[in-house]
């Protein structure tokens, strides 16, 4: 019995949730297997009602999961940056999620901005380091306020949260079984400490793994990459700052940020899975947006609860709506609404 928890959360989160849930449903039964769901506020309407985010005891509530699925946190009536270190950040840093993982996939090449690229030309994975680097908040300002004023932001780089990471991408490239290729995306020339800490561990956790090739870019060099010869990757790691960015560039190139999906992992723990897209302000209530990233949250999630079968059957039938109905995948424009989106996937399965 796989126990899952749901926070819908802002904006389009909870519609795009509701669909992923009905394939959830469809594929249970299709599938053989057996869950329960138990859905949180966590968000901006519960921030704006209680002024709670997310409580050490919401935390230990949530670490008796086997898995979260989450929709989008950010509201447009709350400061930025209260709900997304309150809640998401929270979530990600205490159930020691270290690994952010983004598949960037083509499923459809008249969905691809770049000219050329075919399916098969974009088909790889970032590794995104998820629980250290500038994202650990460390920092001070000094003399604020003054003409004097200096902010420092650090990027705080473990030996232990560094090897962890790289190891993770070795061992789903390993798994993954395709190119058969680690690339190391840095800043090298210019992060001194940070990135010399990373090159060197990587070296050496690479040695353990002789039948996987690696390569090395600087991040700058990365995102030219990504957009001239996305052919070359299979498997990126990088840090969290520039696993953030990187991922929303390999958003585009996959078709958009409704198709794009992430996990969360911590390979021992409770993972959390969610379309990567955030609250789509602009089009909440309206039955437009596009639920398949949503629904490519589930498939990983599913994956991750040992449901492979399923997860494949998932994955398989978003393929088949991407190239035989949506005619784009962006909100509002694809030939269907958000819940004919979900019920041609379910159709599909
Ligand atoms: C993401 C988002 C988050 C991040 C924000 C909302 C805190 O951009 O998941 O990529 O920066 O990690
Ligand atoms: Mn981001």
């Amino acid at each position: 019995m796989h126990k899952i928890a749901v926070i819908p959360g802002d904006g389009t989160g909870p519609e795009v949730v509701s669909q992923g849930l009905k394939i959830l449903r469809a594929a249970a039964k299709k599938f053989d297997f057996q869950y329960s769901t138990q859905v949180f506020d966590f968000g901006g309407e519960r921030y704006l009602k209680t002024g709670k985010t997310l409580e050490e005891s919401d935390v230990e509530e949530l670490k008796k999961f086997h898995a979260i699925y989450l929709g989008a946190i950010g509201h447009p009536e709350v400061k930025p940056g209260i709900l997304e270190t309150g809640v998401l950040l929270k979530l990600r840093f205490s159930l020691d999620q270290y690994i952010n993982l983004r598949p960037v996939k083509l499923y459809n090449a008249a969905f691809c901005p770049l000219k050329d690229k075919k399916p098969q030309d974009v088909d790889f994975v970032v590794v995104r380091e998820n629980s250290e680097g500038l994202y650990k908040g460390m920092g001070e300002f000094k003399n604020k306020g003054t003409k004097d004023e200096v902010a420092t932001q650090i990027s705080y780089n473990t030996r232990k949260g560094v090897e962890r990471c790289i190891r993770y991408a070795f061992d789903y490239c390993r798994k993954r079984n395709k190119k058969k290729k680690v690339t190391l995306c840095g800043k090298t020339n210019v992060l001194t400490y940070a990135w010399d800490l990373w090159e060197r561990v990587f070296g050496e956790v690479a040695k353990e793994y002789p039948d996987i090739s690696t390569d090395y870019a600087h991040v700058d060099a990365t995102t030219m990459w990504f957009v001239k010869n996305p052919e070359w990757f299979d498997v990126i790691v990088t840090d969290n700052m520039f696993g953030d960015i990187i991922t929303d560039l390999g958003a585009m190139v996959q078709g958009g940020m409704g198709i794009a999906a992430g996990g969360n992992i911590n390979p021992q723990g409770v993972s959390m899975f969610e379309p990567i897209g955030g609250s789509a302000p602009k089009y909440t209530g309206k039955n437009a947006i596009n639920p398949l990233a949503a629904i490519c949250a589930l498939g990983m999630m599913l994956e991750i609860l040992g449901e492979a079968r399923a997860a494949k059957a998932v994955e398989d039938a978003v393929i088949k709506v991407v190239r035989k109905n949506l005619k784009s995948l962006a909100a509002g424009k694809m030939g269907y609404s958000t819940a004919e989106v979900g019920d041609l996937v379910v159709k599909n399965l």
